[in-house]
Formats: C-alpha cells, sequence, structure tokens
C-alpha cells in the first residue's frame, strides 16, 4: 500500500453498538480515523462468533472509508471472496488458518483488493518470509484473537521490530498493523517498534471525544 510510513488509524467495529452500526460508521468518519477494521469471526478458528460478509455489503453505502476486512475463519478462500463482493478494500487472513497463503494473496490481487496475512501472538513472523514480497498488510495480533477489550500483549513488538527491519532492508513497502489492546499507551509502543497501522477497538468506542483520542493516537511523542 502506498505511503507506508504514514500513520493509519483503523477503528473496529467489533466494539461498537450492533444496534446502531451506520451510527458506528459515521463516529468513525467523523473521528478523521482512516479505515473501518471488521473482524469476522466464525466460532472455530476463535471461539466468539461476530458477523459475516452480509453485513459490511449492507453498510457499504454508509461510508466512503477503506473497509478492511480481518478475516478470523477456518478455510478462510470462500469467505475472502465473499467480503470483496460485499465491499472490502483489504483482505487479511491468518496464516494458520490457510496453507496456500501465495495462491490467496494472488486472487485477492486479482480481485483488485489488498491482501493481508494476520499473526495470532504465538506464531513467529519468520514463517512469513517467503510471502513478504508479495503482501500489501501484515497484521500482528497483540491479544489472542476472539474478543475485543483485552489487555495488549507487549512480547510481541518483538515481530513488529523484525517486519519493520525486514521491510526496510528488503526494500519492502507492506503495510505493519498492530490489533489488539490499542490505546493511548500501547499505541506509542507499538509506533516505536515499527507499526504504521493501528486497529482501536474498545477504546475508540470508549473515548467521550473520538476525534480527540484519534489525535492522540496520531500524536504521541516516540522518545
Ligand atoms: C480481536 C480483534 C480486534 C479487536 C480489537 O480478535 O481482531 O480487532 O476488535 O479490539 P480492542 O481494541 O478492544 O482490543
Ligand atoms: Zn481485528
Amino acid at each position: 500500500m502506498e505511503n507506508s510510513n504514514a500513520l493509519t488509524v483503523a477503528p473496529s467495529v467489533l466494539a461498537a453498538d450492533f444496534s446502531s452500526l451506520g451510527l458506528a460508521l459515521d463516529k468513525i468518519a467523523d473521528s478523521g480515523a482512516d479505515w473501518v477494521h471488521w473482524d469476522l469471526m466464525d466460532g472455530h478458528f476463535v471461539p466468539n462468533l461476530s458477523f459475516g460478509p452480509p453485513l459490511i455489503a449492507a453498510l457499504r453505502p454508509r461510508s466512503k472509508l477503506f473497509f478492511d476486512v480481518h478475516l478470523m475463519v477456518t478455510n478462510p478462500v470462500e469467505i475472502a471472496l465473499e467480503a470483496v463482493k460485499a465491499g472490502a478494500n483489504a483482505v487479511t487472513f491468518h496464516w494458520e488458518a490457510e496453507v496456500h497463503h501465495h495462491r490467496l494473496i494472488e486472487r485477492l490481487h486479482s480481485e483488485g483488493v489488498r491482501a493481508g496475512i494476520a499473526v495470532v501472538p504465538s506464531t513467529p513472523v519468520e514463517l512469513l518470509q517467503e510471502v513478504l514480497p508479495f503482501l500489501d498488510l501484515v497484521l500482528v495480533m497483540t491479544v489472542n484473537p476472539g474478543f475485543g477489550g483485552q489487555s495488549y500483549l507487549s512480547f510481541c513488538e518483538k515481530k513488529i521490530q523484525k517486519l519493520s527491519s525486514w521491510r526496510e532492508s528488503l526494500g519492502l513497502n507492506y503495510r505493519i498493523s498492530v490489533d489488539g489492546g490499542i490505546q493511548e499507551k500501547t499505541a506509542i509502543q507499538a509506533r516505536k517498534a515499527g507499526a504504521d497501522t493501528l486497529v482501536t477497538g474498545s477504546a475508540f468506542f470508549r473515548a467521550e471525544n473520538p476525534a480527540e483520542f484519534v489525535g492522540k493516537l496520531r500524536g504521541g511523542t516516540l522518545t
């Protein structure tokens, strides 16, 4: 994705009030955030169910923002293609849920969307090395996936650092997204490690002033 150093803020709809998702999208747009993050869970890859592509399709006309879809599902190919039809701009699937990573990345590209791979906290990023040149985004989970509102796992920062240094040394340009437990303090830690995309669920929707919260995520000295 272009300009991989510019900070992107991606509020996660998972933490929104599900009885008024249209308003949640308005809130995200009004806050000055960049993307909308959609967490699809199948009750199998993770022990929770959220929503599927039809919900994204229903809400697509409501927002002009970039739809960043995170699939926490086993056998992600079919759902990935449904997510594309629903209006996703980027589709990220889990490394742990697929064998033919390169095939799915290429398929997503042929559908005209960005392709990302996510890793759970215990998955080493060294496994991704062969496919990094093909990726638009790597999503480093800083909680065990399945639920919003969990605490940030700082040991995952080592993986962000590695991805950042490989991007530099190999001349690649994938984004490095961090997802789970992001609030003002942890955002600074993740950015210091090299993340350029911040997913934020509960902290964003809890904020009294979402625009100010997004401003704080963008600001903050990295010393
Ligand atoms: C967790 C999801 C996250 C989650 C983030 O499985 O992938 O995107 O919504 O929520 P917070 O910011 O509350 O940790
Ligand atoms: Zn997510």
